[in-house]
C-alpha cells in the first residue's frame, strides 16, 4: 500500500519489462529490424544499471518469448548472437553493479553455446548481493504454469505431495525463479497494452506502466517517468484502505 507524495518517483522493489518496438524503431529510422535489437542492448544496459543504482531488488526482462521461435530463422539467429555477446560483454558491468544474473524460461530449445554462456554468467555473478536480474529467454507464462503443474503432478505421483497440499506456495515453488518477488511494476514500451504471456502468475497485482517510446529509445528519463507514475498509484490488493 505504497503511495508517493505528489510527483516523487517511488522505486519499486521488483520490476518487469516487456521490451517492445525494436522493429518499429528500426523501420522508422530506415534500418533493418536487427539494428533495432542492437540498439535495444544499449537500453538494456541503461535500465539494468539505473535499476541497480536506484535500489530495485529484482528486474525481469522479456528478451525472447516462446512465441518468438516463430520469427524468421535469420532474425532468431541474429537475436541469439546479440544475446551471446551480451552474456560475455556485460559481465564487467554486472559485476561492477553487484548484479546477480538468473534465467527464467525453458532450456530445451536453447543452443549449447547459449546455455554455456548463460550458466557461466549465472555462476560468475552468483555471489553478488545486489539486484537480481532475470533474463526471460524462451519464456512463456502459460508454459511456465504447465511446467510447474507437471512438476507438482510428478511429486504427487511419487507420493511426496498430497493433492490437497497444492496451494499458492506449492505452485510458486515450482516456478522458474521461485525466489524472485512478484513484480510491483510492469513496464511495456511502444504503446502496446498487452501482457503477451509474460509472468502470468506473478503479475496478478502489478501496476502497469505503458511507455509510448520504442525500446531502443527507453532510457533513464523514461524509467524515472515510470517510477513517478508508480508513485501515484494506490495499491489496495483487493482490500479496503
Ligand atoms: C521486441 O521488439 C523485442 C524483442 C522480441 C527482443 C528483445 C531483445 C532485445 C532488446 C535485445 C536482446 C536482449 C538482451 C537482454 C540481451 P519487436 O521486434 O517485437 O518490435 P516490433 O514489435 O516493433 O516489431
Amino acid at each position: 500500500m505504497k503511495k508517493g507524495s505528489g510527483d516523487e518517483p517511488v522505486v519499486p522493489r521488483s520490476v518487469a519489462v516487456i521490451m517492445d518496438g525494436n522493429g518499429r524503431w528500426a523501420k522508422r529510422a530506415g534500418f533493418e529490424r536487427i539494428r533495432g535489437h542492437e540498439r535495444g542492448i544499449d537500453a538494456v544496459r541503461t535500465t539494468v544499471t539505473e535499476c541497480a543504482r536506484l535500489g530495485v531488488e529484482a528486474l525481469v526482462l522479456y528478451a525472447f518469448s516462446e512465441e518468438n521461435w516463430q520469427r524468421p530463422q535469420r532474425e532468431i539467429n541474429l537475436l541469439f548472437g546479440l544475446l551471446e555477446r551480451f552474456l560475455v560483454e556485460e559481465r564487467d558491468t554486472l559485476m561492477q553493479n553487484r548484479v546477480r544474473l538468473l534465467h527464467s524460461g525453458r532450456r530445451a530449445r536453447l543452443s549449447p553455446k547459449v546455455l554455456r554462456l548463460l550458466d557461466e554468467t549465472v555462476a560468475l555473478t552468483a555471489a553478488n548481493t545486489g539486484m537480481r536480474l532475470s533474463l526471460a529467454i524462451s519464456y512463456g507464462g502459460r508454459q511456465e504454469l504447465l511446467d510447474a503443474m507437471q512438476q507438482l503432478a510428478r511429486r504427487v505421483q511419487k507420493g511426496e505431495l498430497a493433492p490437497e497440499a497444492i496451494d499458492e506456495a506449492a505452485l510458486r515453488s515450482a516456478l522458474y525463479q521461485p525466489d524472485l518477488p512478484d513484480p510491483d511494476l510492469l513496464i511495456r514500451t511502444a504503446g502496446e497494452m498487452r501482457i503477451s504471456n509474460f509472468l502470468l502468475w506473478q503479475v496478478s497485482y502489478a501496476e502497469i506502466h505503458v511507455s509510448d517510446v520504442c525500446w531502443p529509445e527507453f532510457g533513464a528519463e523514461q524509467l524515472a517517468a515510470a517510477f513517478r507514475d508508480y508513485g501515484r498509484r494506490v495499491r489496495k490488493f483487493g482490500k479496503v484502505l
